[in-house]
Order: C-alpha cells, then structure tokens, then sequence
C-alpha cells in the first residue's frame, strides 16, 4: 500500500552550503489496513516524514509509492487528487474553520471533488461519523462552542469525509489531556479497524503505542523498529 525506497530529506540552511539532512536512508513499508506508529525526540524529522509520505512534501532522494504508483512521476494537479482523495490529516492544530459549523467544516474536503457522491448522500456520511465520535448533539455548533477534545474529534472525521486509504495523523493528541488523548486514541484505533484505512500516527503517548500495531522510532535520520504486535 505504502513504500518508501531509500528516502532521505536535506532542507537548505543559511549558514550551511551542504544544508541540514534530517532523513538520511529511510526504507519503511506499510501494508493495507495496518496501523503504525512513529516515535521520536523532538526535532528528529516525524513532521518531515509525514508530510513525505502525504505528498506534501518531496524527499530529497529516493521514491515514495503509495498503491504502486511513484509519487514523483506525478503533477501538481495528480498530487492534489491524491491528497484529496487517498489521503486524510490529522494536524496537531486541528486546522477547522471557524466561522463554519461542525457539519459544514467535515464537508470541506468534500467541495474540491468533482465525483463526489450526492449531497444527501455525504450528508449521511459525515453525520454517521459524528455521532459515531459522539458529536450528534454538536453538528450545529460552531469550533469555537467545542472542547480542544471535542474539535479533535471534528478533525478526524473530517479527514476521514471522502474515505481515505491512508489516514495520517502528526500529534492528534498534543494539546490535550490524558482523558481526551485516550478518547482520540481509541478513536483513531477504531477507525482503523471499522474504516480498513492504513493508519500512520506520529505521538509522544505510550498508552497510545500499546494499541497500534507496529511501533518505529526515528532517530538520527534513520527508522528502527521498536516493536511488532
Ligand atoms: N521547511 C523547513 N526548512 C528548513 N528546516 C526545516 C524545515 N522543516 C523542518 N526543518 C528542520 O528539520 C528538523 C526536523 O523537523 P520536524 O518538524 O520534522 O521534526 P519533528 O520530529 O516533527 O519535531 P517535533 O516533535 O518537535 O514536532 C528540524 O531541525 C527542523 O528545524
Ligand atoms: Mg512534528
């Protein structure tokens, strides 16, 4: 489903000709439906690598193929139907609109596709998935009417809208507390399974690490197993 070959990833660095290579050889490869997680200290690339992984960004050397297909040989506008289409994000910042309510806001990835199902069809959807993360009272409110926790929640149904084959999510926990971490955690672990999306979650929670499959560490450049389920 997902592979990395070889990637490596050097930003350019003012006072630094040959740059600063925060991903130096990383090989990783994800089968459909498992669920990983990635651990690492702060500043050791996970965002870097994410964002690689969901075409946001590009890798410096070496290929990423999501399904097979090379994500390089692809255009501007190819990429964007991927990220659109295969790909879900979880931020650490939830990134909802505010001045949209909760049904309008797990919507928005909906409007940019042009073979989207009806909009009765995706209203279902998106309200089957709220109440499902306990936000049935909650479509009408606006983010600001809701809890870090709550607005969270928002997000991963959101990302999770056109149906994804590949949900990524970078410290969906970060800004909350224990309570509402686990609540997050069993969310995106449940999903996973209901949902059959690929789940790639970098997270500093250990209780976390406990539920997902596989876990990685990243260190040094470089990705090492820490543990297999
Ligand atoms: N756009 C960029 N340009 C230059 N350097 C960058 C850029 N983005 C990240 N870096 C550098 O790459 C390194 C890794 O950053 P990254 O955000 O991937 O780390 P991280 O593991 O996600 O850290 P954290 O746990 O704090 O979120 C850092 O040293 C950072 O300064
Ligand atoms: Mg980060």
């Amino acid at each position: 489903m997902l592979e990395l070959v070889h990637v490596a990833k050097t930003y350019p660095s003012p006072g630094n000709e040959a740059g600063v290579c925060v991903l130096k050889d990383i090989d990783l490869k994800v089968d459909k439906g498992k669920s990983l997680m990635i651990v690492g200290p702060s500043g050791s690339g996970k965002s870097t690598l994410l964002n690689i992984i969901g075409a946001l960004d590009c890798p410096t050397q070496g290929r990423v193929l999501l399904g097979g297909e090379d994500l390089a040989g692809l255009d501007e506008t190819e990429l964007a139907r991927i990220r659109n289409k295969q790909i879900g994000f979880v931020f650490q910042l939830h990134h909802l609109l505010p001045q949209c309510t909760v049904l309008e806001n797990v919507l928005v990835p909906t409007l940019a596709d042009n073979e989207r199902p009806g909009a009765r069809e995706l209203r279902e959807r998106a309200t089957n998935l709220l109440e499902r993360v306990g936000l049935k009272d909650f479509l009408l409110h606006r983010p600001g009417e809701l809890s870090g926790g709550q607005r969270q929640r928002v997000a991963v149904v959101r990302a999770l809208i056109n149906k994804p084959k590949l949900l990524l999510a970078d410290e969906p926990t970060g800004s909350l507390d224990e309570d509402a971490s686990q609540n997050i955690g069993d969310l995106l672990v449940e999903l996973n399974r209901s949902e059959q999306v690929t789940l790639i979650v970098v997270t500093h929670s250990l209780k976390l690490a406990e539920r997902v499959g596989q876990v990685m560490e990243l260190n040094n450049g470089l990705l090492t197993s820490r543990s297999e389920a």
